[in-house]
């Protein structure tokens, strides 16, 4: 599904982001800084952002998705409320962690990378997060739920719904 990104009620964000192109456009590699100050004022890089970059720093837009869809801490679509992260790491897909993610994508109804549409839930396939002895692992935002079977996920979630 398609998000709208919101001018309007962005309006003051917007106006910082624009100062903060015109302090960096001279320098150079501003585009990660530029990026990386996007994504934390509007929690994600929505194309009319990204076309404001374009413009600031005069650098194509196909070359800026190229960066922003190379790394991982850029998104194009708002993240959910609750954050859901499958670790697929060695020792977690070993431990049937797979199985663990396709519960979750069938409870919530988005693949990997994607946001309910209520804006509640978004699901990332990550990697290791330091938590093999517990694997398989799932983390909500901060929380992290270890050893778990698949039938485990319907009651995880359901604490956040
Ligand atoms: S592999 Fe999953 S926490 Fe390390």
């Amino acid at each position: 599904m398609e998000f709208k990104f919101d001018m309007e009620k962005n309006k003051e964000k917007l106006e910082e982001f624009k100062r903060f192109i015109r302090e960096n456009e001279d320098k150079q590699g501003a585009l990660m800084p530029v990026l990386q100050n996007g994504q934390e004022l509007f929690g994600y890089l929505p194309v009319e952002v990204l076309e404001m970059i374009s413009k600031g720093l005069s650098i194509p837009l196909s070359e800026i998705y190229g960066v922003v869809t190379f790394y991982s801490q850029f998104s194009l679509i708002p993240k959910g409320e609750f954050k859901i992260g499958v670790c697929l790491g060695t020792a977690c897909y070993v431990k049937g962690s797979q199985d663990l993610l396709n519960k979750v994508v069938e409870e919530l109804g988005i693949e990997s990378g994607k946001t309910t549409p209520d804006m509640k839930f978004s699901l990332t396939a990550t990697r290791c997060i330091g938590a093999c002895g517990l694997a398989p692992v799932l983390s909500v935002n901060d929380d992290v739920y270890g050893r778990l079977k698949p039938e485990d996920v319907k009651g995880i979630l359901d604490k956040y719904r």
